[in-house]
């Protein structure tokens, strides 16, 4: 098992070779999400422009067919949304990823962290005074061309089985998963950083990748990612 990271811009990842990276689980900065990243961007073009450059990267270091996985949501600022689901998915497509899938990730009621903007409603019982409170996130998967599945040999496949009970029993075949989200806290390593739970890359590592195999998250935060990538690796 190896683990490594690289600080520097997600932009820009010449330590990475062409074609290297068999996964990548990510999610990036929401462009300025009141709680976490107010004004980290000065326009909602910049956080574009930045979701395109890495979309291009990530298509140059991933190796053909393999998956990007970006988990995202529609960011409320000021009583405005700005559609991030709808503008990654239309640059991933444009920078040539296939677009394979969207994974309604549904956090459980009482867990809401941003605002309950459903009160309004309570306050002003009429209508055009409804607010509803998102409890939900999206989680893109992009492909990069078509994958080989001949290229795998058996034994590899064996030792990458996914546990059939695990997957029926919690739902992983339907696009709809019901995982308690993250609090924030205090902690110095994940203060200040919307982290995503560890169920999220553990299902998508195991979902898309084989034993051995290189993940990557471009915008590591906290390291979730990495954390699952490491410990899924000594099973
Ligand atoms: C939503 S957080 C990722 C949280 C992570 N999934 C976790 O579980 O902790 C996005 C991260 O991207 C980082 N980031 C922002 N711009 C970046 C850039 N240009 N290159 C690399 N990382 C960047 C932020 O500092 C933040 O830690």
């Amino acid at each position: 098992m190896k683990n490594m990271i690289i600080f520097g811009d997600a932009q820009n990842m010449q330590e990475l070779e062409n074609n290297s990276i068999q996964l990548v689980v990510t999610s990036p900065p929401y462009f300025n999400a009141p709680f976490d990243y107010p004004d980290l961007f000065e326009s909602y073009d910049e956080f574009l422009k930045l979701i395109r450059n890495v979309a291009r990267e990530l298509k140059r270091v991933l190796e053909e067919g393999r998956i990007a996985a970006f988990v995202v949501d529609d960011t409320l600022i000021e009583g405005r949304k700005y559609p991030i689901v709808a503008d990654v998915t239309k640059i991933f497509i444009e920078e040539g990823f296939k677009y394979r899938e969207r994974i309604v990730w549904v956090k459980p009621e009482g867990y809401i962290r941003i605002s309950k903007r459903s009160g309004v409603l309570l306050q002003h019982p009429y209508p055009m005074y409804y607010y509803p409170d998102n409890l939900q996130e999206s989680i893109l998967i992009f492909q990069k061309g078509d994958f080989n599945y001949k290229k795998i040999p058996q034994e590899l496949k064996e030792e990458s089985k996914i546990n059939l009970q695990q997957y029926q029993q919690e739902k992983w075949y339907l696009n709809v998963w019901q995982i308690t989200n993250v609090l924030p806290t205090n902690n110095r390593i994940e203060k200040g950083i919307a982290a995503f739970p560890e169920e999220i890359p553990y299902r998508l590592i195991k979902l898309f990748s084989y034993k051995g195999e290189t993940v990557l998250d471009p915008f590591m935060g906290s390291g979730t990612t990495l954390k699952e990538a490491g410990s899924l690796s000594i099973y």
